[in-house]
């Protein structure tokens, strides 16, 4: 998996490409919804290169990042000593799926390419998660690939879809169609589906509160 994402400095941190592509056309769309001050969850930060992005550009917010594997945790701290944020929380070990999580309340929450890489029932979970630490209007914001109308977007994504699949048939693109419904059912209504570059998908949502 950590093969597949990139490339590990000496000091530890973890370098992977499609951050480095996708994380100002996020930014852009994070500068829209997010409040202009509060604390950040990000669930599955990954590296941690998103969070530093992130938070550098939005000092006024405070970042908790976090992941469920250790490796993806050390890359986040090794990115944290390198960079000294003063608004990044040291990363705390979430795993969307054991409920209740260690955050208690959060004015955001933001999730990048987790739910094609992780069982359906950890879709269910975030929404479950997220709703429960939300203020009302608060924000939940999803980035990734996604099928629409019953049909994939783009061949790469139909073969990245095969890929996902062959490496472990829980994971894949999910409907988001469906991820709406889910999350209708969990207590949030639909903002913003923002087409972003690559064939991903921005996906705001609000707690209903
Ligand atoms: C494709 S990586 C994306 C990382 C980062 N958000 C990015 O876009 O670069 C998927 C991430 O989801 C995390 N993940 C998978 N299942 C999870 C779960 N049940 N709870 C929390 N994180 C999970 C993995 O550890 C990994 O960091």
């Amino acid at each position: 998996m950590l093969k597949a994402v990139g490339q590990q400095l000496e000091d530890g941190r973890w370098l992977a490409p499609s951050a480095e592509r996708n994380r100002e056309p996020i930014l852009a769309e994070l500068k829209r919804v997010l409040p202009n001050a509060g604390l950040v969850l990000e669930i599955a930060s990954g590296t941690g290169e998103h969070v530093i992005h992130f938070a550098s550009a939005l000092p006024g917010l405070t970042w908790q990042p976090s992941d469920s594997d250790a490796t993806f945790r050390r890359s986040i701290e090794a990115w944290i000593a390198k960079e000294a944020p003063a608004n990044v929380r040291m990363p705390i070990d979430l795993d969307v799926r054991r409920l209740p999580w260690p955050v208690k309340r959060a004015q955001a929450v933001l999730c990048i390419n987790m739910l094609h890489v992780s069982p359906w029932a950890a879709t269910q979970a975030l929404l479950d998660g997220a709703k429960s630490i939300l203020p009302a209007g608060g924000v939940l914001f999803l980035y990734g690939p996604y099928r629409r109308f019953g049909a994939h977007t783009a061949p790469s994504n139909a073969a990245f879809d095969e890929q996902l699949r062959a490496i472990d048939p829980e994971w894949g693109l999910r409907d988001l169609e469906a991820v709406v419904e889910l999350a209708g059912a969990a207590g949030f209504r639909l903002g913003d589906v923002v087409d972003m570059p690559g064939n991903n998908f921005s996906v705001v949502f609000r707690s209903e509160g």
